[in-house]
């Protein structure tokens, strides 16, 4: 029997994109939102929401404009690449208008629990409670979509920490921090060095008497500006790069990156160095570290062993004068709404690609955006989400248990390898490997060599330009006509919104010998993907 009525839980990037992806397969979705508006993480509150992602008024995406964006509906070109939570909510709200999707939407409803139904193994369906202004409401559903977030619940590990709670000055998570007005003139310890604590330092800094920076483990510090003033991710994650990295080993892809940010500034010098290699543990992004360090108004410490009345105590034995103290230690995630037996396995990653548990009778539950992708998460989901609405509405089949747990497992030793046993690294994905694996579950993968044949001037673009979210929608089902346009047009929309003062500067027309170097080139091309095709 199909799936036909649809719970999405969570009205944030991914259950949005859930939405979009059921009404796009003939599924009829409810999201229910415990709060009165959408955007989940992306939407600033001046106050933190027990139970709720929250944000500090700075944050800005760490993946640009053009990869971050839903596969279907490019952002503005004149939106500058690196967006700040303001405009992604603009977006986000575009987005929903122009898809129709918010009468799908109940806010202000709490989804208290889900459990299967008692004939769950003919009929796969689930019992839903919501708790709508204190009134319980029940409904049954034939597929749910947990769409939930990962940042909901702050990780503060107080025992590691000895005499914090004698401490006289103020500690608090990032993720109670909201801007650095309060914090002008103090002394403030920020602790990991994660992308929250790296910008809560970094802002802080600006206007504090001094920052610390503690770090157990050190970091490997990216920013988002690349070479030329690119942004980073439109540059590393091609198609033509995924191809090169399987060709290398993991010890030639780490000099490399080492190399290319030590060529920045040295991480032994900076106090930064870390001993575990750069692919091993999330990067973090910050552009204004370096600067920070530099000049002096942020102090890279080593882990605090313990804390007095007035002081951290630090590893290596320094002491000092602290008025507050940040964590930036992380988030945990829990669904409180599910029984115990699914929520543990979600805690351990032990579901199918991420997304679907492999021992339920009917694959009729599935989680989105649970991962950590290494890159954009919107069309990561996206993708997530179209392929479990092609799973629900039975045109997709998934393997047997005893297949998915081989997959699992195979992954899992995968990622057990690659990176350290950290919460947050057991969940990281290369971005255009999983997003082509997602893709071939549901036929969208675009393969540069039938594209070649077909139309070189888009193939090229497809293999060597950023691996954007358009090129999923070049086939298959939820095919879009204004893909290969998306596609081509994406440079000048990476370019638009800096050329904010026109030059006059007149280029070289091409010449005869730059018309054959070209043809010579894509000719090269041509056969190389012929040999990677083989
Ligand atoms: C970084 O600095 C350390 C110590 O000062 C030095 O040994 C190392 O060679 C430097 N690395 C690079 C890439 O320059
Ligand atoms: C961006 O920041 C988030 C939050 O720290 C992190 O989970 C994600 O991996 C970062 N993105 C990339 C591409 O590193």
């Amino acid at each position: 029997m199909p799936v036909k009525r649809v719970a999405v839980i969570g009205a944030g990037v991914s259950g949005i994109s859930a939405i979009k992806s059921c009404l796009d397969e003939g599924l009829e979705p409810t999201c229910f939102e415990g709060t009165n508006d959408i955007g989940g993480l992306w939407r600033y509150e001046e106050k933190s929401e027990v139970g709720r992602p929250s944000i500090y008024r700075s944050l800005t995406c760490n993946t640009s404009k053009e990869m971050t964006a839903f596969s279907d509906y490019p952002f503005p070109d004149n939106y500058p690449n690196y967006l700040h939570n303001s405009k992604m909510m603009e977006y986000l709200r575009m987005y929903i208008k122009h898809f129709e999707l918010l009468k799908h939407i109940r806010f202000l409803a709490k989804v208290c629990s889900v459990r299967k139904r008692p004939d769950f193994s003919s009929t796969g369906q689930w019992d839903v409670v919501v708790d709508v202004d204190g009134k319980q409401e029940f409904y049954i559903f034939d597929g749910i979509m947990v769409c939930s977030g990962h940042y909901n619940y702050p990780y503060l590990p107080l025992k590691d920490f000895p005499g914090i709670k004698k401490f006289k000055g103020h500690y608090f998570h990032t993720w109670e921090y909201k801007n650095p007005e309060k914090f002008l003139g103090k002394r403030i310890a920020v602790i990991g060095i994660g992308n929250s604590g790296a910008d809560v330092a970094c802002e802080l800094s600006h206007g504090a008497k001094q920052v610390f920076l503690s770090t157990r483990r050190g970091a490997w510090i990216w920013s988002r500006l690349w070479d030329n003033g690119y942004p980073i991710d439109t540059v590393l994650f091609t198609r033509f790069y995924n191809y090169i990295n399987k060709w290398l080993t993991t010890s030639m892809i780490n000099n490399w990156a080492e190399n290319k940010l030590n060529s920045k500034f040295n991480h032994t010098d900076f106090g930064l160095q870390p001993e575990h290699r750069f692919l091993s543990h999330q990067p973090t992004f910050s552009d204004d570290m370096p600067n920070h360090i530099i000049s002096g108004r942020l102090q890279v410490k080593p882990n605090v062993i313990e804390f007095t009345e007035t002081t951290a105590i630090f590893e290596d034995g320094t002491e000092e004068e602290i008025d507050v103290v940040i964590f930036a230690t992380g988030y945990t995630f829990d669904f409180p709404f599910l029984e115990d037996n699914l929520k543990n396995i979600d805690n351990e990653h032990t579901m199918y690609k991420f997304v679907f548990p492999p021992f339920l009778d009917k694959p009729t539950l599935a989680f989105i955006g649970i991962l950590q992708p290494v890159g954009a998460t919107i069309p990561t989901s996206e993708l997530q989400s179209r392929w479990v609405a092609r799973v629900f509405k039975g045109a997709k089949k998934l393997p047997s248990q005893k297949d998915m747990m081989v997959d699992i497992k195979r992954t899992r030793d995968k990622l057990d390898k690659q990176f350290l046993k950290s919460p947050r690294d057991t969940s990281r994905v290369p971005y255009v490997q999983y997003m082509d694996e997602i893709a071939s579950e549901i036929d969208v993968k675009p393969n540069p060599f039938c594209l070649f044949l077909q139309d070189p001037k888009l193939a090229l673009e497809v293999l060597f330009g950023p691996c954007t979210p358009y090129q999923y929608r070049l086939q298959g089902p939820g095919k879009w006509a204004g893909a290969r346009t998306a596609i081509l047009t994406q440079r000048e929309r990476i370019i638009k919104p800096m050329r904010t003062r026109t030059l006059k500067c007149h280029q070289p027309p091409c010449s005869v010998l730059c018309w054959l170097l070209g043809a010579g080139l894509s000719l090269s091309l041509f056969v190389f993907i012929l040999a990677i095709n083989g």
